[in-house]
């Protein structure tokens, strides 16, 4: 079909169906057309068509994009970043988010007029933002150990090292990889649990089964610090990827240990609330800080860097425990209080 034999109102409805929010704006920078998903993606600027696009924007950039734009042919793409609500109070009711980026593609078509095609990238860029930020965390916790098991390898390679010398520098190196291990190993099963490969693995089983699992892996390091801890499983059947259950009460154990002084105790239990098993885990330690609480769950993200390592921790334990939640569709909750201790819950639906 020739382009010619479309038609004005096949060619608007064309307009129209486009997911690109498509502007076109005259030489004064005034708009004098909008389609649909430009007066959706700009909602709080809208009804578009009458004003002056950098109002719309409010961007430097695309003010002198405007200026060097040509009379015809050449594209310039450009990212722009703006506020919600610099444009007026409607925004400011309306908006959720505030920063906003957009991606623009500027093409003028003749001496009147210029196209703007529009393109929401705000998740695109957080998200690219959320990895770039992983990547220098991951590299940073391993550069710790790495640096270590170097450093001290070398020493080993000197000659004139006593047998109690050679001892203590091999230790530090197998603690050290160790670490490494742990924080490869959490790092696989995150991915792992983003992947969302759930449910063929489901099983029924219990709580006691569970508790079971957690004690047999935890004992001894209660026992290391002369902690007790009580299990008291209220007989729930529940169907669950277990494996994954018995690592995320495992990690809330572990963590209660580590982050409670010696010989205090700790109590597992379990109920049922509304068609969810509730698992708690309490201990009377530490505590966290009501700021830290936002933050806990995190990758990374560490009240005490010291004392994590300390313990072993990777700073990837809760992170776990809330994608194992969240992939069988529960949740992990936290009351905490400074100095007197912590009690962590997690919940499942138990069918
Ligand atoms: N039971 C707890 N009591 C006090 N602080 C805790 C407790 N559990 C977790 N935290 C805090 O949350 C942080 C993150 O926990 P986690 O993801 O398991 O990492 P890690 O234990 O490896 O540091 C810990 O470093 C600690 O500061
Ligand atoms: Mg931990």
């Amino acid at each position: 079909m020739l382009k010619n034999d479309i038609g004005k109102n096949r060619f608007l409805a064309i307009m129209e169906a486009m997911s690109e929010g498509i502007l076109l704006i005259n030489r004064k920078n005034r708009i004098a057309m909008a389609n649909r998903s430009a007066e959706e993606m700009l909602f709080w600027a809208a009804p578009l068509e009458g004003r002056d696009i950098t109002d719309v924007f409010s961007s430097s950039t695309l003010e002198r994009s405007l200026k060097s734009v040509g009379r015809n042919g050449d594209r310039t793409s450009i990212k722009v970043t703006c506020w919600k609500g610099s444009t007026g109070d409607k925004a400011i009711v309306k908006g959720k988010g505030r920063e906003k980026q957009y991606s623009l593609s500027i093409t003028p078509i003749d001496d009147k007029y210029i196209v703007i095609s529009a393109e929401d990238i705000t998740e695109i860029e957080r998200l690219s933002h959320v990895r770039q930020d992983f990547v220098s965390n991951v590299s940073h916790e391993l550069k710790t150990p790495l640096t270590a098991i170097s450093g001290f390898a070398e020493t080993l390679t000197e000659a004139d090292l006593s047998a109690e010398d050679t001892k203590r520098f091999a230790s530090i190196i197998l603690k050290n990889s160790t670490h490494m291990q742990r924080i490869v190993s959490d790092l696989l099963l995150l991915t792992s649990l983003d992947r969302e490969e759930i449910e063929p693995a489901m099983k029924d089983t219990s709580d006691e089964a569970i508790f079971s699992e957690v004690k047999a892996y935890t004992a001894y390091r209660a026992e290391e610090k002369g902690m007790a801890i009580s299990y008291e499983p209220a007989g729930i059947a529940v169907r669950c990827q277990e494996s994954l259950i018995v690592q995320a009460v495992m990690n809330l154990v572990v963590n209660a240990v580590s982050y409670s002084p010696a010989e205090s105790g700790i109590e597992v239990r379990s109920r049922v609330r509304g068609g969810m098993m509730d698992i708690s885990v309490q201990d009377h330690g530490v505590g966290i800080a009501r700021q830290d609480i936002a933050r806990i769950f995190e990758r990374f993200y560490r009240v005490d860097k010291g004392r994590s390592r300390e313990s072993g921790g990777t700073g990837l334990g809760l992170s776990i425990v809330r994608h194992i939640a969240m992939l069988h569709g529960g949740t992990i909750k936290v009351e905490s209080e400074l100095g007197k201790g912590s009690v962590f819950t997690l919940s499942i639906p138990i069918s």
